[in-house]
């Protein structure tokens, strides 16, 4: 295969417009300003953007309640700014990808107001109704704890409406061929505005059969080759990365088998014993993740992640490993939400020990897939507990110690800046880390350019390698005559390993250390010896670093020449 799915190779950077970067002075952020800090994304060398939700919304869920799908939100900036945006990234070689939220309207969005008004109305089908209260309106909440049903009565519609999310995010009717052609539409429109793809919101729900009657939905995933197919017409290198919290067993239905479905998929299964293993320093349900998900299309990737916009969801986890995952990050009342996941910013879960958060980073850029980072990660900012729900982990970016930590003129930001403590913006920002060779900003750069210059990841096979010891994970990678190897301790104290790169030729003699000039050199067996201190991490290139003169046109697999 021709590598030029740009996105099995990406390095995704995550953010939210209003919260980036405020250059017209309201207290919330902009696209003017986020396209000065294009330079910045550029010099931190990501290769991909995804903007959280920017189109007009009263912003009850953060713009994940849409009232118009073909405009710019006022307060952000205007459809000629988006286009500037885009075009100033393409400029720089990155990529935008939007998010698209269309399993549900704003219950503001016209759509749904001429629902309600008019039975007979064009719009009236386009979202899902009841006469009576359905049985089973107080199941399948999104946001248990908060939101108390998924059917609520409209006195202006006299009607029950299905919303899987809160009252205000009415469900649209998914399965309507009207609705399914606006989809459409809404991505012709987008990808003509310069965007090469779409994070899609809330998948199964989408394609689930959706009614009054409908107890158990099933999921109509044939829906997804549709959408795929019309991408790819409009322009072949856009893309989908779906937002699926699914078992396994459903992933290749979601990919199609012949790669004909989704292009991305979020790892929410790796993302959740990743926690675990951090947590418990036991590698065995991670390495079990990683072979559940690894049956993948050629043309398929897992977008990877360590933390998002919304709560870490642990509900895939079983319940013990679930408490010693909150037990070590988020053991207090205020740091939980909808009784399955933990609300807080990955520095201060791992205690802002820089050690720690470097082993989670190099292991988001080395497990098989697509690394998603998110705005203000690379700077390990905190969370502000004092916000409700979500909203905690979407404080503005903190650029130096100016008033409001550089965000903005305001002196009232819509959403404040987390000032004081360990985390506060005075010296946890971007411009006191820049100076600072070693600083957590300065790393990320550097593991970004490493990470780009090892494509074997995002291109090749992994093999875990086998160690004997549960606190280390060693993982193998294999393309185009070239091998890589990396070890991770997920302990607090330091181990003894040995192994062997299981590849029975000379090469694997010399482990070249990518990030240190500690090498490591096998014995006539090949078997290699290594002290690895607690939470470190190692990235070899197996047998030389003449690999781009080895490397081969064609995929080879695992085998050596
Ligand atoms: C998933 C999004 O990530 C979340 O933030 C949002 O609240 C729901 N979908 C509803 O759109």
């Amino acid at each position: 295969m021709i590598n030029d799915l740009w996105y099995k190779n990406a390095v995704i950077y995550c953010l939210s417009v209003g919260t980036y970067m405020d250059a017209n002075g309201d207290g919330v952020g902009d696209f003017q300003g986020l396209m000065r800090r294009l330079d910045y994304l550029h010099g931190l060398g990501i290769t991909a953007i995804w903007l959280m939700p920017f189109q007009t919304s009263p912003q009850r869920d953060d713009g994940y309640d849409v009232s118009d799908y073909y405009n710019v939100d006022p307060r952000y900036g205007t459809l000629g700014d988006f286009v500037e945006f885009t075009h100033g990234a393409k400029q720089r070689g990155i990529r935008v990808i939007i998010d698209l939220v269309v399993n549900h309207t704003s219950n503001e969005h016209a759509w749904f107001k001429e629902a309600r008004r008019d039975p007979h109305s064009k719009h009236r089908d386009w979202y899902v109704w009841s006469k009576q209260k359905p049985s089973h309106a107080q199941k399948g909440m999104v946001f248990p704890g908060v939101q108390k049903s998924t059917w609520s009565y409209d006195e202006q519609a006299h009607a029950w409406y299905f919303h899987r999310f809160y009252d205000f995010q009415p469900d649209l009717n998914t399965s309507h061929p009207e609705v399914q052609a606006e989809i459409l539409k809404i991505m012709g429109f987008w990808i003509q505005l310069g965007v090469s793809g779409f994070r899609m919101d809330a998948v199964p729900f989408i394609i689930a059969t959706k009614g009054p009657k409908v107890k158990k939905p099933e999921e109509q995933y044939d829906m997804l080759r549709s959408f795929r197919e019309f991408l790819q017409w409009r322009q072949g290198d856009c893309i989908i990365l779906a937002e699926a919290n699914v078992l396994p067993e459903t992933d290749m239905e979601y990919f199609g088998s012949d790669g004909d479905r989704m292009h991305m998929m979020f790892n929410f299964q790796v993302n959740q014993h990743l926690f675990y293993a951090l947590a418990a320093a036991d590698t065995r349900p991670l390495v079990k993740a990683m072979k559940a998900t690894k049956p993948r299309p050629a043309t398929a990737q897992w977008g990877l992640f360590l933390r998002n916009h919304d709560e870490l969801d642990l509900g895939r986890l079983e319940e013990g490993q679930r408490q010693q995952v909150f037990a070590a990050f988020g053991s207090k009342p205020e740091m939980q939400l909808y009784e399955r996941g933990i609300r807080r910013r990955l520095a201060p879960m791992l205690d802002g020990d820089r050690r720690r958060l470097e082993l989670a980073y190099s292991l988001l850029f080395t497990l098989p897939g697509t690394p998603v980072i998110r705005y203000g990660d690379e700077l390990g900012m905190g969370e502000d507990l004092s916000l409700p729900e979500r909203n905690c982990a979407r404080t503005p970016m903190q650029w130096s110690n100016e008033p409001h930590g550089g965000f903005t003129k305001n002196a009232k930001p819509a959403v404040p800046v987390i000032s004081g403590g360990p985390y506060g913006f005075e010296h946890i920002n971007a411009a006191i880390q820049r100076r600072n060779p070693n600083s957590l900003l300065n790393w990320t750069e550097r593991i970004i350019r490493m990470r780009k210059e090892v494509p074997e990841v995002g291109w090749g096979d992994f093999t875990v390698i086998p160690t004997r010891n549960l606190a280390v994970l060693v993982m193998r990678y294999a393309w185009r005559n070239n091998w890589v190897l990396f070890v991770h301790n997920f302990d607090a104290k330091p181990h003894e390993i040995s192994f062997s790169v299981g590849l029975h030729n000379e090469a694997e003699r010399l482990l070249v250390n990518l990030l240190a000039e500690e090498h490591s050199y096998g014995d006539e067996h090949g078997k290699h010896r290594l002290v690895i201190e607690a939470y470190g991490y190692r990235w070899y290139r197996v047998g030389g670093l003449d690999y781009l003169l080895r490397r081969s046109e064609i995929d080879q697999g695992e085998e050596a020449p």
